[in-house]
């Protein structure tokens, strides 16, 4: 098991698990966008199993931000399926594109319904306000968005203007809105 960043907590990874065991009872797809080395990729797998997740990333790191450079370094793709082998039953399958391209996908397709969907990949503004506007339409009743981060003022901005006057639940870095 390879972790080279720190860049999701071991409280980080309980908390997105009790988020994703609050669905458990309701229908459709659980999502990740952004894998990066599969931290928060065990942490869905486990709490959901039998049920698959759906893990989407470039595995190229997010533009202009750090990962991006380290990304170019090393094969980061091979290393999450290592760890996923390792940790998981399994029950992952990866999408190796961009969440635009995965998202305009599930539109070609009969609009599928979307249980759970945790977004970690860019940070900034426009990337986050537009990834929850992409998947909002496909969202289930009681299903659940989330994210990481927070604590990012870009990404702060993103998640209220999304939700004006709707309630975000936060978990240390983590937000989630129920819907
Ligand atoms: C902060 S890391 C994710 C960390 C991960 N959740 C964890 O538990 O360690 C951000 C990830 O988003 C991915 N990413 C950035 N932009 C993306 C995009 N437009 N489409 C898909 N993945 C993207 C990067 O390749 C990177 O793996």
């Amino acid at each position: 098991m390879t972790f080279t960043e720190e860049w999701f907590g071991p409280g980080s990874c309980l908390d997105l698990a009790g988020l994703v065991e609050d669905v458990e009872d309701v229908p459709g797809l659980i999502i990740e966008i952004g894998s990066w080395e599969g931290r928060s990729t065990i942490a869905i797998a486990n709490a959901c199993r039998p049920r698959v997740v759906h893990a989407v990333d470039t595995w190229k790191g997010s533009a202009g931000e750090p990962s991006e450079v380290l990304a170019a370094r090393r094969d980061v793709f091979a290393t999450w399926q290592a760890n996923i082998t390792e940790q998981t039953a399994g029950n992952v399958q990866a999408h190796r594109c961009d969440w635009r391209f995965y998202l305009e996908s599930l539109n070609r397709a009969d609009p599928p319904t979307v249980a759970f969907v945790f977004i970690d990949a860019e940070h900034d503004f426009q990337s986050v306000y537009d990834c929850i506007a992409a998947v909002r339409p496909f969202m289930a009743e009681g299903g659940i968005i989330c994210g990481d981060d927070i604590h990012h003022p870009p990404v702060i901005s993103a998640v209220f203007e999304s939700f004006p006057d709707e309630p975000i639940q936060q978990l240390g870095p983590i937000w989630a809105r129920r819907l």
